[in-house]
């Protein structure tokens, strides 16, 4: 059982999508999955709505953390897949975490998925793009942490950053999370992992760099907006589904899940 997370602090660099797409993939393979949405935009969770139809929990997430139990916001969507759907009242919980001591705020995540794991092969989490209690909650709750890195827009040394921020973290709380690595997500539209970015990137960081890459491809706006299909005869799905499931094969290797 692992709890993985992708994470940067920047906005819009496809760590939802790539949530999703793991979701998606790994239920698909057999292991059981559940997604939690901790992010009060939601995307994740409309991305599921647009693929399965209206996602109504018995009760909201933060409802469910105010009350100690997240069984009552998991939905079934799936026979592999489950999500904890995300919400505008997300946006309370920084502020209630808040209120507790210190170190015990940074934990209650961390606390409340204890009793999920059993059921669970992964449990992915997805979170808005900030430095917050709300994200080290994730973080300290993660086994296994994936750097995204979107190669047009971003510094490395923002990644750099990141990467000091959640040793700290670890080093601070004892954790026992492991990064496993950085992806790159090229929006550059050369389809070509030599590109000049992703060459400096790799000099950079070395094997930190997971060798395949995430491309820019129409086909995952469509997705997000239509739903993900998985049309055998369908080239795009195919390249884009190919594309997502290289990345993925790497991230279970380096957990060493992949017999
Ligand atoms: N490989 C891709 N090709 C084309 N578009 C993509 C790809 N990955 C993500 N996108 C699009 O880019 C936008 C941002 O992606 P996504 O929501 O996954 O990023 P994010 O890092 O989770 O954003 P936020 O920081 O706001 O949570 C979305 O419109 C999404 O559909
Ligand atoms: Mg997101």
């Amino acid at each position: 059982m692992s709890v993985l997370l992708f994470y940067n602090f920047k906005g819009g660099v496809g760590k939802t999508t790539i949530s999703v797409l793991a979701a998606d993939h790994f239920s698909k393979a057999g292991k059981k999955v559940l997604l939690i949405d901790l992010d009060a935009q939601a995307s994740a969770t409309l991305f599921f709505k647009n693929s399965y139809g209206d996602i109504v929990p018995k009760r909201s997430l933060y409802t469910s953390l105010q009350k100690e139990s997240l069984r009552p916001s998991i939905c079934h969507l799936d026979s592999n897949l489950d999500l904890i759907p995300g919400d505008w009242d997300m946006s309370l919980w920084n502020q209630s975490l808040e209120k507790l001591p210190q170190r015990e705020r940074n934990l209650v995540l961390q606390k409340y998925l204890t009793p999920l794991k059993n059921n669970y092969d992964f449990i992915i989490l997805d979170v808005p793009p900030t430095l917050s209690t709300l994200v080290n909650n994730a973080v300290l709750a993660s086994d296994y942490i994936v750097l995204v890195l979107q190669t047009q827009s971003s510094s490395y040394e923002g990644v750099l950053r990141t990467a000091k921020y959640l040793s700290q973290l670890r080093s601070d709380y004892e954790a026992n999370f492991k990064l496993l690595g950085i992806v790159l997500y090229l929006v550059s539209k050369q389809a070509n992992s030599d590109t000049s970015i992703a060459k400096e990137a790799r000099e950079t960081f070395g094997d930190a760099i997971f060798a395949n890459s995430i491309y820019h491809r129409e086909r995952v706006k469509r997705w997000a907006n239509e739903g993900l299909t998985h049309k055998p005869n369908d080239v795009h799905d195919k390249r884009t589904h190919e594309m997502y499931s290289l990345f993925l094969k790497e991230v279970l290797y380096r957990i060493g899940e992949d017999k």
